[in-house]
């Protein structure tokens, strides 16, 4: 059982922390009806301890019609009955807690569901009421307001705007089922502040923001215009004024936050991690990065210089409920940008891929900062293939199916091999399908096998918890051949991760603390294969 730090003694526990991000849905279903549930979650809470998280960031378990996985939230104090009730979330919180492990939970701030209280009342009311001002209701352009009032296209392809019966258009830059908000309403702002206090009341320790960086708009909604400063709806200026009172809730109660901010310019990405801000943001440069030595250093290196000025930690991520599984694209050919995006039947080498996913678990584990894990991501769980009818992400619909979407990394998790739905828990089917194959992914196949995944995601996240070298703190690069990365930490902690085709000879050091593959027999570390030694 890995090891237990009393809260109070460990105040900047985020700065160093390993998180795991629990999909409910597809975590563990504790009533059999085909859908996780906070049950579920609860009869894993010794699974998670023992693995060594010392938090769990929940996708949205608030009442939701699910038309974006929960991304559409129609109430926020309240849990959806598919997942249980607020009572069990409260005590799903504390009985974590008693295990050393803090709760994050996923505010969703740019948009509602189209089933929220304010969106139905909106669309009850009148063209300039108040009711609509809430949102940003628009008539259309063209002769009978026939267009859409601006040119924005969709985060889920198409268009940004849906017309209502009574000619108004509203704004959704996700699906149309998530009419944004209008950010600009004293309103809104009011009601996040009182739901941010609301969840740190029920005693979660963080929140996760989504989509952080797209609440405010431009006044007028102009079009876009290509390479237009600043951009009409990413990252405007009023969006640090939002996120710095509600910083000042947040250190009411010792509160974290973690913002999702998927920008490309370093500068403008630190902005929000000043000290008056958010303590974290996902780095979503590291996830999108080929499995190449020379991008890999670079990405490292700009991510800490990045965070450096503003004090703040850095965050690493190989896989959310967003993006292709890791061993997945890890088993692919490098391919550059859209690296972590979803296609449909990209050739994959799953051995390799696991092998590489193996490396890059202790090539993160033991950079400086804090590590989120995506579940299933430490049972090496590879991106299942959905047959079509099965599909449910409308990612994929809006693409008009050429997008796979993103069902392929939500699928419910492998407990016990020879279970019934691999253990999951349902008694009906699964709500998507899980592969025929999965037997040797499931969690019981690999606990008592040391060579397994699990076993190597228990031992690095214990000496991660164990070792005062790893987490917060300075890194310092080590010679290394080409295509190969080391670097040391404090207490003469060391990683090796060879990328190149031969192998390469390690650094003196005095011991061996993990490998991901076995060594050559030379002693060499072989390629796609990473190290943690002590100096
Ligand atoms: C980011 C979330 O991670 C994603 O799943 C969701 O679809 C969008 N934001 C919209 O809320």
């Amino acid at each position: 059982m890995a090891v237990i730090l009393p809260p109070e003694a460990t105040a900047d526990w985020w700065r160093s922390a390993a998180i795991y991000q629990v999909y409910v849905r597809s975590f563990a279903d504790g009533d059999g009806d085909g859908t996780g549930d906070l049950a579920g979650v609860r009869s894993k809470l010794g699974y998670l301890a023992e693995l060594g998280v010392e938090a769990l960031w929940f996708t949205p378990w608030y009442l939701s019609p699910l038309a974006d996985g929960g991304y559409d939230v129609a109430d926020y104090r309240t849990i959806d009955p598919a997942f249980g009730s607020l009572a069990e979330a409260e005590k799903l919180i504390a009985e974590a807690l008693g295990l050393g492990i803090r709760t994050i939970v996923d505010i969703v701030p740019n948009h509602v569901s189209d089933q929220h209280a304010w969106f139905r009342a909106a669309l009850a009311a009148e063209p300039g009421s108040p009711e609509r001002e809430l949102f940003h209701f628009r008539p259309g352009r063209g002769e009978h307001g026939e267009l859409p009032p601006n040119d924005w296209p969709s985060q889920f392809a198409g268009t940004t705007w849906t017309r209502v019966p009574d000619g108004e258009w509203y704004l959704h830059l996700f699906a149309p089922e998530q009419p944004d908000l209008n950010w600009a309403h004293p309103a809104v702002r009011q009601e996040h502040e009182d739901v941010l206090r609301f969840w740190f009341e029920r005693g979660v320790a963080g929140v996760r923001i989504d989509s952080a960086a797209l609440l405010a708009k431009a006044p007028g909604l102009p079009d876009f215009v290509e390479g237009q400063d600043p951009h009409p709806y990413i990252d405007l200026d009023e969006l640090h004024d939002i996120y710095r009172s509600w910083r000042t809730i947040a250190d009411e109660y010792d509160g974290i936050f973690v913002g999702e901010v998927w920008l490309p310019d370093s500068e403008r990405f630190a902005r929000y991690l000043r000290p008056d801000e958010l303590h974290t943001a996902f780095n979503f440069n590291f996830l999108s990065c080929p499995w190449d030595a020379t991008l890999l250093r670079t990405s490292i290196e700009e991510t800490l210089a990045e965070h450096a000025p503003v004090g703040a930690p850095a965050t690493w991520v190989l896989c959310n409920h967003d993006v292709t599984r890791t061993v997945t694209r890890y088993g692919r050919e490098a391919t550059g940008f859209d690296f972590a995006a979803k296609a449909f039947g990209t050739p994959t080498d799953l051995a390799l891929g696991t092998r590489r996913a193996r490396a890059a678990a202790l090539l993160s584990l033991a950079l400086p900062g804090a590590v989120y894990l995506y579940q299933g991501e430490e049972l090496g769980l590879p991106e299942a293939e959905i047959p079509l009818q099965r599909i449910q992400d409308p990612m994929h619909f809006r693409s008009g199916g050429s997008d796979p979407g993103r069902d392929g990394c939500r699928v419910p998790l492998p407990w016990s091999a020879e279970a019934p739905h691999y253990g999951f828990g349902s008694v009906r089917p699964p709500w998507l399908p899980q592969p025929e194959d999965w037997e040797a992914y499931a969690a019981d196949r690999q606990e008592g096998d040391p060579s397994s995944m699990l076993s190597l995601y228990r031992t690095a996240l214990g000496l991660r918890r164990t070792e005062p070298g790893f987490g917060d703190g300075p890194l310092r690069w080590l010679p290394a051949p080409d295509g190969a990365l080391a670097f040391a930490r404090e207490d003469g902690l060391m990683c090796v991760v060879n990328l190149a085709a031969q192998s390469a000879e390690l650094p003196g050091h005095t011991g061996f603390l993990l490998v991901s593959g076995p060594l050559d027999e030379d002693g060499r570390l072989p390629q796609d294969t990473a190290v943690w030694l002590r100096a």
